[in-house]
């Protein structure tokens, strides 16, 4: 463990601990976008800069990329970390603007919507990342990545069409902090619209409610190898 001191006062963390991570474990309030505890650090949305005072430099910078370590002092709520934090959700907000998470963020930082290319093509989507990592770091499925660069940057399962590789487990709908990913059960089919996947839905043996997709029983299965599974799965998680 290591101390530190957060807005003045001192705080111990285990060392190389984001700061972020930091922070939040002792009740301290960074805004965050890209960042999920159970996934790697990408440092997209750039909401949870703070500045960090080490060695007598003073640097503004991202929270959730930086390692905690011994003596450092971190600022979460100074004006230049305000202003930076504002004109950072001035840029996401055109790309979410009908998302009320966003909405409600963008109105706690003060945020604008300024005109801006982004929001002419603008589907919800602020390429935070956190649902690729999720499904290639969580699940294991790596059935999204990103594609092109700069405006065209965009998140899409290869070759932008259906992809086997999608289990349809539904991860990406839960992690992404816009709600810009749907997933509608009808009936025996799951449709995640965003990325052009329909899959069948196994029913249970009990109650013949359609459940889970069968892609993603086969996922569990290969992975785990367990042929005891199969017998689990028969049966849905009300009917056990
Ligand atoms: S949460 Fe740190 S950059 Fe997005």
């Amino acid at each position: 463990m290591i101390n530190l001191t957060i807005n003045g006062k001192q705080y111990t963390a285990p060392k190389g601990q984001n700061l972020l991570q930091a922070a939040l474990d002792n009740g301290i309030e960074i805004p965050h976008l890209c960042y999920h505890e159970n996934l790697s650090s990408y440092g997209g949305c750039r909401l949870c800069l703070v500045e960090v005072t080490k060695g007598g430099k003073v640097e503004l910078t991202t929270s959730c990329t930086y390692p905690a370590d011994q003596g450092i002092q971190v600022e979460t709520n100074t004006p230049k970390v305000r202003k930076a934090r504002r004109l950072m959700m001035e840029l996401i907000l055109p790309m979410a603007l009908n998302s009320p998470k966003i909405q409600a963020l963008a109105r706690e930082l003060g945020a604008e919507c300024l005109p801006s290319p982004s929001s002419k093509k603008a589907d919800g989507c602020i390429k935070c990342g956190l649902c690729v990592r999720a499904c290639e770091e969580l699940v294991g499925a790596n059935s999204i990545t990103f594609s092109s660069k700069g405006s065209e940057r965009k998140i899409v399962p290869p070759f932008e069409e259906e992809s086997e590789k999608c289990i349809g487990c539904g991860t990406c709908v839960h992690v992404c902090p816009t709600g810009c990913i749907t997933m509608e059960d009808l009936g025996r089919k799951r449709k995640l619209k965003r990325w052009n996947r329909v899959l069948n839905m196994k029913t249970c043996t009990k109650c013949s409610n359609a459940y889970i997709p069968t892609a993603q029983v086969d996922f569990y299965l290969n992975r785990t190898g367990d042929a005891a599974l199969e017998d689990w799965f028969k049966v849905c998680p009300d009917c056990r």
